[in-house]
């Protein structure tokens, strides 16, 4: 069974991750992860001069994400944050 990671959005920033994982490009090529981290940042805000790497120009852009995932409720419906409807 594969390993459940979990997947961090940054608010503002890009998504980080555990480095334990490969990705590829389009071809099917791997990319070389950045050695000696623990933690890998992969951009989200499409400013990245190293690409798919975040190397931090989300902060130069004023890249704005502040998504919060909808928590369910008891019912399993979704939670609302308005009086509903
Ligand atoms: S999220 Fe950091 S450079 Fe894009």
């Amino acid at each position: 069974m594969t390993e459940r990671i979990t997947i961090r959005c940054r608010e503002n920033g890009p998504l980080v991750l555990p480095a334990n994982f490969a990705i590829v490009d389009h071809l099917g090529n791997e990319f070389t992860l950045p050695q000696g981290k623990e933690v890998i940042a992969l951009c989200r805000c499409g400013n990245s001069k190293n690409k798919p790497f975040c190397d931090g120009q989300h902060k130069q852009v004023g890249f704005q994400a502040a998504e919060a995932a909808v928590k369910p409720d008891r019912t399993g419906g979704c939670e609302t944050t308005s009086g509903g409807h």
